[in-house]
């Protein structure tokens, strides 16, 4: 089955267009860091991308081993060149059918990766089972009646698309639930993706997210007009920073 992130130009767009400050993604590896208990944790991360989480996790959690499995050949290409860490191995893989044993890992972690799932099932009951008893699961999401991506401003339509591609809270603390996990908390998290609107629009050109293959060619252009025209008349005043919110829902394997 071919998928949306096996496209090359997709996956080299989305390395470029997704970084974000180094003060922001060592935010999140801490906030991520702050769930494990465990010294030197053994780490897999499902539906890795391009490794920004992976390589980051094993450059800030100290002995950390991170297995970064992802079922897009061109994303892990991606990940090889520009996120390769001794500490980080990249593997081909399903979330539906992790390639790892039993009860192999202390802490999974899926970003941004929940919604692309077709049996999300199948994927938790797969969580379940590499998960040691006691281990953490992290899902860094946008759940359905939170959305508030920033592209929403400027592409409208995006947010009706979404609402459709998301699943809710509910849905996914019962997929969890249902396989053996007790959920611990779900918090909020925000941190700086841009310096200012200018730099955000400067990355948003090369379309870095399968969101944006859901919209015509003169769909995109006229969302990145407006985006421009906002950025523009931003650029009169002091910059500020552009901030992505997500929802972090945490669970434990009971
Ligand atoms: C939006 S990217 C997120 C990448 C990374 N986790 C991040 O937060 O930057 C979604 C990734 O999930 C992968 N993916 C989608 N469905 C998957 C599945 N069923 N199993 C494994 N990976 C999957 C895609 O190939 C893509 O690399």
């Amino acid at each position: 089955m071919r998928r949306v992130y096996d496209d090359e130009r997709l996956a080299g767009a989305y390395e470029r267009g997704n970084e974000m400050p180094e003060g922001s993604l060592q935010a999140w590896v801490a906030l991520i860091a702050s769930y494990v208990q465990q010294l030197s944790p053994s780490i897999v991360e499902i539906g890795s991308g391009t490794g920004i989480f992976s390589a980051a996790m094993a450059r800030w959690i100290e002995g950390s081993e991170v297995v970064a499995v992802d079922a897009s050949e061109a994303m892990l290409a991606e990940a090889r060149q520009h996120h390769s860490h001794p500490a980080v191995r990249y593997l081909s893989g399903e979330a539906e059918a992790v390639p790892a044993a039993a009860g192999a890992f202390d802490l999974a972690l899926m970003s941004r990766v929940i919604h692309h799932i077709p049996d999300r099932a199948r994927a938790a009951r797969e969580l379940a089972r590499v998960l040691r008893v006691g281990g953490t699961a992290i899902i860094r999401t946008t759940f359905r009646e939170r959305l508030d991506a920033v592209v929403y401003d400027y592409w409208p339509q995006l947010r009706v698309i979404d609402e459709r591609r998301f699943p809710g809270e509910e849905e996914v603390v019962a997929d969890l639930v249902s396989v053996g996990f007790t959920l611990e908390e779900v918090t909020s998290f925000a941190q700086p993706v841009a310096a200012s609107l200018a730099e955000y629009h400067a990355r948003l050109i090369s379309r870095p997210q399968s969101k944006f293959t859901h919209l015509t060619d003169v769909e995109f252009h006229r969302g990145l007009v407006r985006l421009e025209t906002a950025a523009r008349s931003a650029a009169l005043d002091e910059p500020l920073p552009v901030l992505e919110r997500y929802d972090v829902a945490v669970f434990s394997r009971s």
